[in-house]
């Protein structure tokens, strides 16, 4: 534990002298040969996140998780994404006898049933894949920003991820919605229509809705759940 505190100050100390996003990725990459890895949901944030590691060339892993389940405009940010930053961007599909069982047995729209059944839709298509894509890695990159959700605001920007094994990394805790949106338009960054639509937060298309002026910002995720139970496995705090 000693050797990740250390670690954890030694990355926060990079983090408090360098502001510059393409900077911090090439000095973390040289740290961390070989072991990061990004995970991307085509979010607004991972595209930004996205847009600084391609421009730093640096060699971290770019990765996302393909439920199978996300919406078309998604696919279609992901491709523009190819298209524009010509990275590879490697991709975890569930595992497909998990999968076929689980759909076989409960339906393939059970997760509206349960929060148990949606959970374990949640666990087949993204926790268990996200388990293989951190396997070996040392350091895990997220597009998590405090003003998700009150859980959210409480998070270090660099975290020991027990469950995992990995330090996590969230490089743009701090920026602002209004931050974010300009930026994105100012570099002609790729994103996701939906966003256009209403849509604020944006996972699997049965389990997202778009969101009313006022509402939550994660308030279209998992909408006919109670609110503690609105996370998916992937983020877990102790
Ligand atoms: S979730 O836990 O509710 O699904 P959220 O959508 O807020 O997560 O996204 C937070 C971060 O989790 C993203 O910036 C990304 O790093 C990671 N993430 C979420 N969904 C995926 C996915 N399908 N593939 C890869 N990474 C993902
Ligand atoms: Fe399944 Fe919905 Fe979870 Fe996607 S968000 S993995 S469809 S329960």
């Amino acid at each position: 534990m000693t050797d990740h505190l250390n670690e954890i100050e030694q990355i926060n100390l990079l983090l408090a002298e360098e502001t510059h996003l393409e900077l911090i990725f090439k000095k973390l990459a040289t740290l961390y040969p070989g072991s990061i890895a990004f995970s991307t949901s085509f979010s607004e944030e991972d595209q930004v996140i996205l847009h600084f590691i391609a421009s730093s060339t640096a060699d971290i892993e770019t990765f996302t998780l393909d439920t199978g389940r996300l919406f078309p405009e998604t696919y279609s940010t992901w491709s523009r994404s190819l298209e524009k930053y010509k990275r590879v961007i490697k991709s975890y599909s569930p595992n497909t006898t998990a999968i076929e069982t689980f759909v076989e047995e409960n339906g393939p729209n059970s997760f509206y049933e349960s929060v148990d059944l949606r959970k374990q839709c949640c666990h087949i298509r993204k926790v268990e894949p996200l388990r293989r894509a951190l396997f070996g890695k040392k350091v895990w990159i997220t597009g998590i920003r405090a003003s998700h959700s009150p859980d959210r605001s409480h998070m270090p920007m660099v975290e020991w991820d027990e469950t995992h094994q990995v330090i996590k990394i969230h490089p743009l805790l701090q920026w602002g919605t209004e931050e974010l949106k300009s930026f994105i338009k100012k570099e002609e960054i790729p994103y996701n229509a939906l966003h256009d639509k209403g849509f604020v937060s944006i996972g699997c298309a049965p389990c997202t809705r778009a969101i009313q002026s006022g509402e939550d910002f994660r308030a279209g995720r998992w909408w006919w759940e109670n609110k503690e139970n609105k996370e998916c496995g992937l983020h877990v705090h102790a």
